[in-house]
């Protein structure tokens, strides 16, 4: 008898320990991508001008190899095949973004361009009918010329252009797509579009650019959240959420208060500056401080109605996190820039330590424990909401055999397991960036991030796998990380 207790014992504690370190059941795996960076087809059938075909057509050398995402990858014309590539990984969800000039040509919902609505409505049948669930971005930065011409997103008007926007994606898609997300990295576009001019449209207005701009993407996320809830809902049963940039901001000396204040801080001007108006209804009190005495009469940071505080708070399904790298912060002991600017307002400096590894992009290094703790970071201050991880990648220079992206994966992988078994975070799938290589935004062909590579040399864009895309497909059908899992390479 004690014999058989002692064998059930061992083999329940066998199982569990072979439990713990496998993915849960429902926890989904998906790739992504963004319309500028693989579609090409600039401006075929229809499709109108964004603000990166604009800007890098009239400043071309602006791209380190100066080139820009006429052709990319070709998706608009390869989207059978890049569907092919997808099941090949065994993925859940394929992350899309629409082109908005290219179903709206003018930005504006009194003309829609049947042939782009064509396309997307292609690419969502092949996904489902190939079992992948479309999880589409609505704005992945590629903003109609023509609204940019109307001021962008520092002017008022373009929250309700974003939701006439919104309405059409709902009224043509919503039928199959039961996921969005309405905008990715709101503070790469905003400040690098408008505060500090190194994103299209170039705009230079630091310290305020940025600010009108995320204004206006809130009130516009909020109103779109709101539509949906009213009037497709019930019918369409799909989630809205957003996708944010959330870096981890480590304090330069953990032990030391003021270190772990400007920590604090940074996380929440960067990350909590958009979730805290969807989640709580307004911008993070320190954020509204902190702009406000480093402002002169009046602050530099919007304010939010009552009435739009209470569209904002709770106008998210789940959150969408992007997450690449770590910095360390300590505290600025005088005035940074002798102009206003997000990080002279923030007041901390931050730097990478040299012993963390390089990737091919110099602000990314490999920090795995730093996704962990944004994981947490979340959970604390909004109450443990769904999380999605909708991008985390590694950037090199595109060779097949790439072992490194591959341990990356890994080792991200595994501490987002950590984040959920060991401190309950509420994580629900992960997004690898990105299904192939890219037009790299201003890095142009020079970074690569894909599963699988692309020769750009070659008109007909030929795609090939890649060996860390084998490794997470392993992951994948496993729902565990073998770390010594490697495919057999060069595969035959
Ligand atoms: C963006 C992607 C980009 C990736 C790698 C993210 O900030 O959403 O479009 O390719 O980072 O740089």
């Amino acid at each position: 008898m004690k014999v058989i207790l002692l064998l059930i014992i061992y083999f329940r504690s066998r199982v569990m320990a072979l439990n713990y370190h496998l993915f849960p059941k429902n926890f989904i795996f998906g790739t992504a991508t963004a319309a500028y960076q693989v579609e090409g087809a600039w401006n075929e059938d229809g499709k109108g001008e964004s603000i990166w075909d604009r800007v890098l057509h009239e400043y071309p050398d602006w791209v380190v190899d100066k080139t820009n995402g006429e052709i990319a990858c070709d998706s608009y014309h390869k989207y059978k095949e890049d569907v092919q590539l997808l099941k090949s990984l065994g993925i859940h969800f394929y992350r899309f973004s629409i082109s908005w000039s290219r179903i709206l040509p003018t930005g504006k919902a009194d003309q829609i361009n049947q042939a782009g609505i064509n396309y997307y409505n292609n690419l969502i049948n092949e996904l489902l009918n190939n079992g992948i669930q479309p999880y589409v971005t609505m704005f992945h930065w590629d903003l109609p010329q023509a609204l940019q011409d109307e001021g962008g997103w520092v002017e008022r008007k373009i929250v309700n252009y974003f939701v006439d926007y919104a309405k059409v994606l709902f009224d043509h898609f919503g039928d199959r797509v039961k996921s969005w997300l309405t905008f990715n990295e709101v503070l790469q576009f905003c400040e690098g579009g408008y505060s500090l001019g190194e994103f299209a449209p170039f705009v230079q207005k630091p310290g305020v650019g940025g600010y009108l701009c995320g204004h206006h993407v809130l009130l516009a996320h909020g109103a779109t959240y709101r539509l949906y809830e009213n009037y497709y809902k019930e019918k369409q049963n799909g989630k809205i959420g957003i996708a944010v940039d959330c870096a981890w901001y480590e304090p330069d000396n953990p032990n030391w208060d003021k270190d772990q204040k400007i920590s604090e801080i940074t996380m929440q001007m960067t990350c909590g500056w958009f979730l805290n108006p969807i989640i709580f209804g307004n911008y993070p009190e320190i954020m509204i401080e902190m702009v406000r005495q480093n402002s002169l009469a009046k602050s530099r940071l919007p304010e939010f109605t009552p009435n739009e505080q209470k569209l904002l708070g709770g106008a998210v399904d789940f959150i969408g996190l992007n997450h690449y790298s770590t910095f360390k912060v300590y505290p600025a002991t005088k005035k940074l820039y002798n102009q206003p600017s997000l990080f002279s307002d923030i007041g901390g400096i931050l730097y990478h330590d040299a012993s963390w590894p390089e990737t091919a992009f110099f602000y990314f290094k490999i920090v795995p424990w730093g996704i962990r703790k944004v994981l947490v970071w979340i959970k604390n201050h909004y109450n443990n909401p769904p999380v999605l991880i909708t991008e985390n990648g590694f950037g090199d220079d595109g060779r097949l055999d790439d072992y490194d992206r591959a341990d990356y994966f890994r080792q991200y992988l595994y501490e987002i397991l950590k984040a959920i078994q060991e401190d309950s975070c509420n994580v629900t799938g992960y997004t690898a960036w990105s299904l192939m290589d890219t037009f790299e935004w201003m890095s142009g062909y020079m970074v690569r991030f894909g599963l699988y590579h692309v020769d750009f040399n070659d008109t007909e864009r030929p795609r090939n796998r890649k060996l860390s895309s084998y490794v997470y497909s392993d992951i994948i059908t496993t729902r565990r990380i073998s770390w010594d899992y490697y495919p057999k390479w060069p595969p035959s």
